[in-house]
């Protein structure tokens, strides 16, 4: 089968697309990856070439070696990834190592990413951590959330709290709460080490004054994820405009512990802090 036939490669390239109709992408901004299944490498693999040169990952995953990858280029657009997708994304397969890869269909005259060091150190511990459940990561540039970056202390009880507040569902789908990395420089190697500490507890970890990165089973998930927590900032932003901060009414801590209760979710207490308003 062609690789754009497969149904993992329609999920990749509607997952790009939508999150740039959203505004979240513009120009090149924004990632994302898919571990491909035994089953997806099967259907698609007659069109694999090994021609390409190895190259190095820029860190070492060796909880991923020989897997395949579906990853968008760097300094590719998603608003190009259905218009042009062999330019957009590609295959990668990582080595023995999880030193190396080699490009194996697509990127045409391009490479993955330049966050695919943080890409596949988030993707070794979602492994790990989700017992192979989690397969997709997300990166893009949401514009409510960078906004929040701005205002917000940069720590992980506020921004958890203060979004979980925004939205009464926010708590039952995120309630690990999210991460948060300061300003960093993006692209290398430490941000991939920051990120993916603190992806072995959330699902979500917002980069300061850049964007954020979600995990996630599906394409649906990450992307349902990632709408979610740039909706709540949105709300946030409203509220604050509006009021200047002092809301009339929340939710407050102990409507958090009711709507764990009943949603079976465990809220951590640490962020159910006692506040001001
Ligand atoms: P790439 O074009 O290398 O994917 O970079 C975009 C980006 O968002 C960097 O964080
Ligand atoms: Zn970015």
């Amino acid at each position: 089968m062609k690789v754009l036939e497969a149904q993992f490669a329609k999920n990749f390239i509607k997952c790009g697309t939508d999150g740039f109709k959203q505004g979240w992408h513009e120009r090149n901004g924004g990632n994302l990856s898919y571990r491909m299944t035994a089953e997806d490498v099967e259907e698609v693999k007659e069109n694999f070439s090994e021609d390409r040169e190895l190259l190095p990952i820029g860190a070492c995953v060796p909880g991923l070696a020989g897997e395949y990858f579906a990853v968008t280029g760097t300094g590719r657009y998603m608003r190009n990834l259905e218009l042009d997708p062999e330019q957009s994304f590609g295959i990668i397969h990582v080595d023995e190592k999880g030193e190396n890869y080699r490009i194996v269909w697509g990127l045409k005259d391009s490479r993955p990413t330049s966050e695919l060091p943080t890409h596949l150190m988030n993707h070794e511990v979602k492994k790990r951590t989700t017992q192979g459940k989690h397969r997709v990561i997300y990166h893009a540039h949401p514009t409510n959330l960078i906004a929040l970056t701005f205002i917000l202390p940069l720590e992980s009880e506020v921004f958890t709290r203060e979004l979980w507040e925004m939205m009464t569902e926010c708590p039952v789908i995120f309630p690990e709460g999210i991460g948060v990395v300061p300003w960093m420089v993006p692209g290398g190697r430490q941000i991939a080490v920051e990120t993916s500490k603190l992806m072995e507890q959330y699902n979500a970890v917002v980069w300061a004054m850049h964007g954020l990165f979600c995990s996630g089973s599906t394409f649906d998930e990450v992307f349902g994820l990632m709408h979610t927590i740039d909706k709540a900032s949105e709300i946030w932003l409203k509220v604050a405009s509006v009021t200047g901060g002092k809301k009339r009414q929340t939710i407050t801590p102990d409507n958090f512990r009711a709507l764990a209760k009943d949603f079976h979710v465990t809220l951590d207490e640490r962020f159910l802090y006692r506040k001001e308003s």
